[in-house]
């Protein structure tokens, strides 16, 4: 009974040592370790043993299977890393396997360029909501309710109540205009000092053309304490302009007005493009506007239950499209949602 075992091993491990596809290497395993296999038969012989022989024969029985399977991996293992096919022959010709690898969005990229630049000054970056009520949209920004912008040619108004608390039941729902909805909810939460930044999406019933989307991105700033300053303002946004555009890039502060700022401005960049001197991408002024600011208004403190007496600061909001495309040149916004993988793989 040894011997017919050992006979066996030998033939097994020198016909196991020959295959080479995958597909032999299975039938060997069925003809030795099979149901109906070699060993399986040589182990019905074990009736006819004397009972003393009988455990010993059986453990090596049982041994000679677990190398024989161990043989038969180990070879399988071989041919898969040689590249062995099938057919047991190697086509050259085959394409290769291609991993079809994602990249981050030239949006999340630019957003998370600038979280990166105001983290560094020292902000957190926090997110609000999308679907928002008229109070943080509006009312509690200090825009007053005669405002054009409230209007529903401006601003997607939503149908559903929105739950049941009261103040849900007076608000009108809508999907948010701006992210300056993002400072109430802090300030609400929060007491000054608070230095934070809020991405995020934006939505107006705007027609869509090269520069308008109906949906598209914004990052807020807003820097409170005790005793931040106009020129706190210009200092954090010109260092996050040269951060973000090149150490070169000169900014301006214009004269502006929103309802939530006084004084409030705009800020421009000497034209990356022309550098100044006038062209099509600044429409000939040599500037560009990129994004509104000032100092955080009275009444918007008052509404989140902070004495104005005690706090001030300054808030900021930019369009992330529109630095994106100042940045790389990209000059027609809806670029950014088609998932045209031509334009997204630039950026990955
Ligand atoms: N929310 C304004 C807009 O969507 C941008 C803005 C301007 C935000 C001035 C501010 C700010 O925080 O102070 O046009």
């Amino acid at each position: 009974m040894r011997e017919i075992l050992e006979t066996l091993e030998q033939s097994a491990f020198s016909e196991i040592d020959e295959a080479n596809t995958q597909k032999t290497l299975e039938e060997l395993r069925v003809k030795f370790l099979g149901r109906n296999g070699t060993l399986a038969s040589v182990l019905k012989g074990l009736a006819a043993l004397p009972p003393s022989e009988r455990p010993l024969v059986g453990q090596k029985a049982n041994a000679l299977k677990g190398k024989i399977q161990a043989e038969i991996d180990d070879k399988l293992r071989h041919l898969a890393e040689e590249g062995h096919s099938e057919s047991g022959s190697q086509d050259l010709t085959l394409p290769g396997v291609f991993w079809e690898e994602g990249g981050i969005h030239p949006l999340s990229r630019v957003i998370r360029e600038i979280e990166d630049i105001f983290i560094s000054l020292g902000f957190r970056a926090v997110e609000g909501p999308e679907i928002e009520t008229e109070y943080y949209n509006f009312d509690a920004l200090n825009i007053p309710k005669s405002h054009p912008s409230r209007e529903a040619f401006d601003t997607f108004y939503l149908a559903c109540p929105g739950g049941d608390s009261e103040q849900a039941r007076d608000d009108k729902w809508l999907l948010r205009s701006q992210t300056s909805t993002v400072q109430i909810r802090v300030m609400e939460k929060e007491k000054p000092p608070l230095r934070i930044i809020a991405p995020g999406r934006v939505f107006r019933p705007d027609a869509v053309d090269a520069s308008h989307s109906f949906m598209f991105h914004q990052v807020e700033g807003l820097w409170v304490d005790r005793d931040v300053r106009f020129s706190d303002l210009k200092g954090v946004l010109t260092l996050f302009s040269q951060d973000f555009f090149g150490s070169q890039t000169k900014t301006r502060f214009r004269p502006h007005y929103f309802p939530f700022t006084e004084p409030s401005a705009e800020m421009d960049i000497a034209c990356l493009l022309c550098h100044g001197k006038g062209c099509r991408v600044c429409r000939q002024k040599g500037w560009v506007e990129v994004l509104g600011a000032g100092m955080v208004h009275p009444n918007v403190f008052r509404a989140v239950g902070v004495d104005p007496r005690h706090a001030r600061g300054f808030a900021f909001g930019m369009g992330v499209e529109r630095l994106a495309m100042l940045k790389y040149g990209i000059d027609d916004i809806r670029l950014f949602y088609e998932n045209d993988v031509r334009f997204l793989r630039q950026f990955a």
